[in-house]
């Protein structure tokens, strides 16, 4: 069977067309709203399988430009709409949010586009949003035909409601907001520009290549009095009311009259674009906001041609992007993971870290720093110099002592000083991005880059120092057994040991009290020797061997510390809390065993040589693996414990507590791949991703076309069931175990190694990659049935000593064969 047609129309939902890169949704009524992200570049949407939620530009707090409710009854009910009328019948070019439901309806969202095909009383609609390429502007082509017999006359409406750039303020400071919106009219185009007589050197707008019959910019005149998105009075009597707002709540709504003969097509291009002008040329005229940015953009999508070739321009765009992995094995549902939809969340995850979905919402979380940093082993294979400002990004919040601010707001680039750091695995992640990066790209000089610590610039260390201090604060900052303390928390938010909350006003992340110098960490104990060791290598690379030599000796000491003091008996203990009592013990009643620290400790090789790393993987396997992803913990706890924090405050089996954080299986995976154990591995992949998981649907919940954050686990209600998708470090972690662990493609310094850890019946795989200057074809040999040991390499039919090849030799397209032998 080829790729694009397994899984074809078996959901009652929807299906894979690989072949276009599409999920392709039947259905508006999905059992949650399944959303796709448009742009990539700064300007950016959100939007769903009926074509709700919401535009921005570069923050979703500070730069709103359309209004999109949260919490909304029915859900989903604002976005960009398109109302048709024709003869009495009125529809939505999207399936909703009219209820009246059109005849035929699909949703086909793609690589950074989506598309809705319509058809009602024979009329058909193709409705394509996307962001062109470098463009600050979302646009929503939509051709309408006449399928029937008769000449027919539609009333098309547009609608999006303006947002007042900061959406918190925005949803909450009503007695300002209400009067503050301001908005033009000119040739069709509405312009909102709330705010750009006082402080704002910006404005939005939404235009239409064709004339208009009227338009709306008052959602009370547009919707009627006491009326919904889901039947405007402007809609329902086939004219709108020329209206103008001043205050209230600001919209666009176009009004067209389309009439098209027999068989007759037409095309109309709307663009909602985003301007900034400079500061001493902002107004027209008195009072007329300065258009010449507009009509330059809006001329550059004037005719269906201009639009079309922007369509083509981000296809070949997303081919290139997603060129540089390939995947041919014999599990198809592996390839279309880690072909198409794998690295495309790795894209958004980069993108938009966990600040905007539809479960985030724009206005609380910036940029992670432990979130950024981890998500770019998932990307840097794309695009690196995105990457590396990244990196640099990141390391321009790191704060002098080594520590970092949890947080950062995309627009200023400055750490959120409400959250403040103290998460003490934060610092580390940043040796894993950087080492990664320069893996891929041989781009050492990143190291040498300036970086002021916390935005100060009188003082200008090199990005390397930064890394030096994010070692040298975990060595600072030891607990009574040599391992790390844990601060507020380590990767696990939710496991606050030094928070002691009993005030449900409290955020459990903010609040630390008493001097938290004895809860430990062996999470951060297992990140530290496992990136201590790139640190190390890192340190050999560039010669700095005294640094290497005692960085070494530390990471000797944690792994004997992790020994000594981390071992419970059949897996890792997952901390000390604040009174020195061990957390993640069999001598514990809840939370005997936790994945964490399974992960990492196993991932830094700990215990690999005396099996205690086996015996932990072992226990996962028995204790915490379920046919939907491995539980973050188990037992559950069952009731709240202010020693142990957020993580007890959860029911059993949701999220931190007990849930399946999809977030850590990959480590597992990583870890199984490691000791050789392919099939397992994959088990795991499998469990997880949305490409296995077609047959689950209903109970699983989002998008099946992407990670989410959350599994529920065993002790829930809703075992299976999804929340929190697409803004999840799963997608990067995924993809990097699959890929660099299971398939064994791993990026060094010096070229590619080939480590394969297969399931042992798979006969061969090939992936073709892109590495540096050169493309080469790797095929997997596997004829032994072994799945793992050593290879045996031929590099254009040559054999070649050891498993690496070494980019330094190669330019161009190469031939490599590795086969599977006995080690
Ligand atoms: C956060 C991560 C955190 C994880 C586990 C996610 O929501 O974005 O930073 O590691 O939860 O608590």
């Amino acid at each position: 069977m080829s790729e694009s047609t397994i899984d074809a129309h078996t959901t009652e939902f929807g299906y894979f067309d690989d072949q276009q890169k599409e999920y392709v949704i039947t259905t508006p009524f999905t059992p949650t709203p399944w959303i796709n992200y448009l742009g990539n570049d700064g300007f950016y949407g959100l939007i769903s399988n009926t074509a709700g939620g919401y535009s921005f530009y570069q923050d979703p707090k500070f730069r709103r430009l359309t209004r999109y409710r949260y919490n909304s009854v029915p859900v989903d009910t604002s976005g960009r709409y398109f109302y048709l009328k024709c003869d009495d019948h009125i529809w939505s070019a999207s399936g909703r949010p009219v209820q009246q439901q059109p005849e035929k309806y699909e949703c086909r969202h793609g690589m950074g586009y989506s598309r809705f095909l319509v058809s009602h009383q024979e009329i058909d609609s193709e409705l394509t949003c996307f962001v062109p390429l470098g463009e600050k502007a979302e646009v929503h082509r939509l051709i309408l035909k006449n399928s029937g017999e008769r000449h027919r006359k539609i009333s098309l409406f547009s609608y999006i409601e303006w947002c007042l750039w900061n959406a918190e303020d925005d949803g909450s400071n009503f007695q300002r907001n209400l009067s503050t919106g301001e908005v033009e009219v000119e040739d069709g185009v509405i312009y909102h520009k709330t705010e750009f007589r006082e402080r704002r050197n910006h404005y939005a707008f939404y235009s239409v290549n064709q004339p208009i019959s009227g338009f709306d910019t008052d959602r009370e005149c547009f919707l009627g009095p006491y009326r919904g998105v889901e039947n405007p009075v402007s809609v329902e009597q086939g004219k709108a009311t020329n209206s103008h707002a001043h205050g209230w709540s600001p919209i666009a709504s176009h009004h067209l009259e389309v009439e098209l003969a027999p068989g007759e097509e037409r095309t109309l291009v709307f663009v909602l674009g985003y301007c900034e002008v400079a500061k001493e040329n902002k107004w027209q005229s008195p009072g007329i906001i300065n258009k010449a940015p507009a009509r330059e953009m809006i001329n550059r999508y004037k005719s269906q041609y201009d639009v079309q070739k922007a369509l083509t321009a981000l296809a070949t765009h997303w081919d290139t992007l997603l060129g540089n992995f390939r995947l041919n094995s014999p599990d198809p549902k592996l390839n279309r993971s880690l072909n198409i939809w794998n690295q495309y969340q790795n894209m958004v995850t980069f993108n938009l870290s966990r600040s905007a979905s539809f479960y985030e919402s724009g206005i609380g979380r910036g940029m992670g720093f432990r979130d950024s940093n981890q998500d770019t082993i998932g990307f840097a294979h794309m695009v690196p110099e995105k990457v590396r400002e990244r990196i640099l990004d990141l390391s321009a919040t790191q704060k002098s002592d080594g520590s970092a601010y949890h947080q950062y707001q995309p627009l200023t680039k400055k750490g959120n000083a409400n959250i403040g750091g103290n998460f003490n695995d934060d610092p580390m992640w940043m040796v894993l991005s950087t080492v990664n990066y320069i893996k891929e790209t041989g781009d050492f000089s990143i190291l040498d880059e300036k970086v002021g610590f916390d935005g100060d610039v009188s003082e200008e260390p090199n990005h390397f120092e930064h890394l030096r201090r994010a070692f040298e604060h975990v060595v600072n900052n030891l607990g009574p057994h040599g391992l790390p303390l844990i601060g507020r928390a380590d990767w696990n938010d939710c496991l606050n040991l030094n928070c002691f909350s009993e005030d449900p006003n409290e955020s459990y992340q903010t609040t630390q009290r008493g001097k938290s110098d004895v809860a430990e960490s062996l999470m951060i104990a297992g990140q530290f020797v496992l990136y201590g060791q790139d640190f190390v290598q890192l340190c050999i690379q560039l010669g700095k061997r005294d640094l290497a030599h005692n960085a070494q000796q530390q990471v000797d000491k944690m792994r004997e510390a992790v020994l000594a003091h981390g071992w419970d008996g059949q897996w890792f203990l997952r901390a000390y809390n604040a009174k020195g009592e061990k957390i993640g013990s069999h001598e514990n009643k809840e939370g005997k065993i936790f994945i964490e620290s399974q992960g990492f400790c196993v991932m830094a090789g700990i215990g690999i040589k005396d099996g205690k790393a086996r015996q932990a993987l072992d226990s996962v396997e028995q204790r915490l693996a379920t046919p939907h992803g491995i539980m973050l913990n188990q037992p559950a706890f069952s009731t709240y414990d202010k020693h142990l924090g957020e993580i007890s405050s959860y029911p059993p089996g949701y999220k931190e507590n007990a849930g399946i954080f999809c977030h850590n299986n990959p480590w597992i995976m990583v870890a199984e791949a490691m000791l050789g154990r392919g099939e397992k591995a994959l088990e795991y992949f499998a469990s997880i991703s949305p490409a296995y998981l077609q047959h689950m649907q209903q109970q699983h919940k989002t998008e099946p076309y992407v990670y989410s954050q959350m599994i529920a686990g065993n002790d829930a209600a809703t075992p299976g069931q999804a929340k929190n998708s697409w803004l999840t470090g799963t997608a990067a972690w995924c993809y990097y175990a699959a890929t660099q662990y299971i398939l064994g493609i791993k990026p060094d310094y010096a070229g590619l190694i080939i480590t394969p850890s297969i399931p042992a019946h798979w006969p061969s795989f090939v992936v073709s990659r892109r590495f540096r200057k050169a493309h080469y074809c790797i095929e997997v040999n596997n004829p032994y049935g072994l799945g793992a040991g050593k290879v045996q390499l031929e590099i254009d039919g040559k054999a070649v000593a050891g498993n690496l090849i070494d980019y330094a030799q190669f330019s161009g397209e190469h031939h490599i064969t590795a086969t599977i032998v006995q080690s």
